[in-house]
């Protein structure tokens, strides 16, 4: 059962656990209005493709709530501009856009509306994105939980567990659906340098939930395949193309070239709000390049001479034919990715 709560609307609120502080702090924010929940989305107090999708969904709906205007013609400039602020927090992620272009939709399709009426319509529409993506993350693991056998060592990169969703999680989600149904899972987790989503998010959820996790450091996974101490890859993603190439976190790709040397297969799982089939292939895909500090530092803690010349791609590309299959709420696609994964998105989306 997951207890975590890792995003909710209450009261006209937005309440998020800190997720920079977690496993040492379990503390929980509240944000009132749109430009606070932009910054917990910049800042990462939320992470994780899917949860950012809701919190962006839940952003717009508390920029509609404090529009004071008369007319639909003014309260949707209003409203463009609130996406514009939360769409400028993370470029990687497609659910963020995904989230704050169907807040527009909803806008445009009841324009008739008064504009009280429509800001509680927004509020519902947001609520309906948390729970779809709940539901989402169970389907997932009904679908992907098939893969899986009793005894399997897994290796995960960052966190796509209940931390990055509003539900179970996708890839931790499947492995939570095997572990419902009896089998005996170990879970290996990168630590996922620079903000070590792995050793503070994946080995605090699965903990929680009473599953084996040992950690690894992100240069061990080699050494593991290698030893037989991994039998099975599952990994999130942030944004995946028509071709199936995928962007998740950085560190991902190289993981993913280590288990086709060892022939051991690669699993990704994502709602579909995460495939983007506007664009074709991983090139087109924005990566985010954060600040400087994450990589100089660790925990407020400088590990490097001042002034060295540093990199902090956010996000990599993994190309299709690394993956296995691509597990989703509607199904799963493997091989070709173009012709399959198509089929999985909803026509309207
Ligand atoms: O920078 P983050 O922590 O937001 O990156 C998160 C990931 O890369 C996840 O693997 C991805 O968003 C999938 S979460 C279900």
């Amino acid at each position: 059962m997951n207890t975590i709560r890792t995003i909710e609307w209450k009261d006209d609120k937005v309440i998020m656990i800190d997720q920079r502080k977690l496993p040492l702090q379990e503390v929980y924010n509240t944000y009132e209005d749109y430009k606070a929940v932009a910054d917990a989305i910049k800042t990462m107090v939320i992470r994780g493709a899917p949860a950012i999708g809701v919190a962006a969904a839940m952003g717009v709906a508390l920029g509609a709530l404090g529009i004071a205007v008369k007319t639909f013609d003014e309260f949707y400039k209003k409203i463009v501009k609130v996406c514009e602020t939360i769409d400028a927090t993370r470029p990687t992620a497609s659910n963020l856009f995904w989230a704050t272009e169907r807040m527009k939709a909803i806008c445009l399709l009841h324009k008739e509306m008064p504009i009280n009426k429509l800001k509680e319509r927004l509020k519902e529409e947001a609520l309906k994105i948390y729970h779809e993506d709940r539901e989402a993350c169970r389907k997932i693991g009904e679908n992907g939980k098939l893969f899986f056998k009793n005894g399997d060592n897994v290796l995960t990169h960052c966190n796509a567990g209940a931390l990055a969703t509003a539900g179970i999680g996708t890839a931790l989600g499947v492995l939570y659906a095997a572990d419902e149904e009896g089998k005996t899972l170990h879970v290996y987790a990168d630590e996922t340098r620079p903000m070590l989503q792995g050793a503070r998010l994946t080995a605090w959820e699965l903990q929680k939930h009473g599953m084996h996790v040992t950690v690894i450091t992100d240069n061990m996974a080699g050494y593991m395949m290698r030893e037989g101490k991994i039998n099975k890859v599952i990994v999130g993603a942030d944004r995946i193309t028509a071709n199936g190439d995928t962007a998740n976190k950085i560190g991902t790709f190289g993981v993913a070239v280590l288990a086709k040397y060892h022939n051991i297969p690669f699993y990704v799982a994502a709602p579909t709000s995460t495939i983007d089939l506007k664009k074709k292939s991983g090139l087109e895909i924005p990566i985010e390049e954060r600040s400087e500090n994450e990589v100089t530092h660790i925990l407020q803690h400088q590990i490097t001479p001042d002034y060295v010349n540093v990199r902090n791609p956010a996000f990599d590309v993994t190309p299709a034919e690394l993956i296995t299959a691509i597990i989703t709420e509607n199904g799963v696609a493997e091989a070709p990715f173009e012709k399959n994964l198509a089929t999985l998105v909803p026509k309207n989306a």
